[in-house]
């Protein structure tokens, strides 16, 4: 897709990404073109995507201002095909443009509104195990605008894998504060939302004393603080392969996510750590 024209139907403001945007779609697009690969063989089985946050299905990239396809885009042009797609996003210009996008493609569904609420209502009920139905799920929020009984319900289903960035800098500007106080209420609440339940109180502070028996309290390392949500997503939404994520770095070399992957199955599991290791070890992330 990468530096052709699309004529825009309604006014959208495309999203201008940076070098780590550009990994994390590569990444999604390997993993996602091994997936269907795996499923299509696999005759039974009806297999889809579901992007819960597609944005509008292109981007720009900063440096070059090039034309770059996004998540829904890669995933519509992986061959062997997905079955259905299913798009949703909140912005409704985005919405209009995945619309002109998909037009006339009937395996697609565009959705106007908040994935919390339609991936629980409409879209997850639709991955049946006793169907044969498997899905792969990208969830790639801006910040913390996740709800954790998205990926509660995806565990639970038995057939739907995820992939999630985990905007960990969201967190630390807003509510992993050095102290631990002074957070926005609004900010405490959306980190509670994603996590699950308060328990991020404990898990992303150490106590600490000072030389008088004084107590207080710093943050976790930011690598700690995604360990404990890997834990998370294992002991408590019940994912049986977590690997552990990559950081996802700004041009100043600060973590802005950690990509996460859980699935139930152990071949999803090694394909994605294989994939994560390959950047890692190219020293790209
Ligand atoms: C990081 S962008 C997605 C980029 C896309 N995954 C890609 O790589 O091409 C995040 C998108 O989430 C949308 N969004 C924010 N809150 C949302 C919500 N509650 N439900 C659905 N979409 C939301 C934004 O409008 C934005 O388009």
């Amino acid at each position: 897709m990468a530096g052709h024209q699309i004529a825009a139907a309604k006014p959208v403001k495309l999203d201008e990404i940076g070098d780590w945007s550009v990994l994390k779609l590569e990444i999604l697009k390997k993993y996602a073109s091994a997936y269907s690969a795996i499923l299509h063989g696999q005759h039974r089985f009806h297999h889809m995507y579901i992007d819960g946050f597609a944005g509008a299905g292109h981007h720009i990239i900063k440096k070059t201002r090039e034309l770059v396809a996004g998540s829904p885009l890669n995933a519509l042009h992986i061959e062997p095909p997905f079955k259905e797609l299913h798009l949703i996003d909140l912005d409704s210009a985005k919405v209009s443009e995945l619309n002109r996008l998909t037009q006339q493609m009937s395996h697609v569904t565009v959705y106007g509104g908040d994935a919390n609420k339609i991936l629980l209502s409409e879209v997850f009920p639709k991955v049946k195990y006793e169907d044969y139905r498997r899905a792969l799920c990208i969830l790639d929020p801006y910040g913390m605008q996740l709800d954790w009984r998205v990926l509660a319900a995806a565990a639970k289903s038995q057939t739907i894998e995820i992939f999630l960035n985990f905007p960990i800098m969201d967190m630390n500007r807003n509510v992993l504060l050095w102290n631990g106080d002074n957070a926005d209420p609004n900010d405490i609440a959306r980190m509670t939302a994603i996590w699950g339940d308060d328990s991020w109180r404990q898990a992303c502070y150490v106590e600490t004393r000072d030389l008088f028996g004084g107590v207080g309290y710093e943050k976790q390392a930011n690598s700690q603080v995604a360990e404990a949500f890997r834990q998370r997503l294992i002991k408590v939404a019940g994912f049986k392969h977590v690997p552990q994520p990559v950081a996802m770095r700004n041009k100043n070399r600060a973590i802005v996510y950690y990509l996460f992957f859980a699935a139930q199955r152990p071949v999803a599991g090694s394909i994605v750590k294989q994939i994560f290791d390959g950047y890692r070890n190219k020293g790209l992330l």
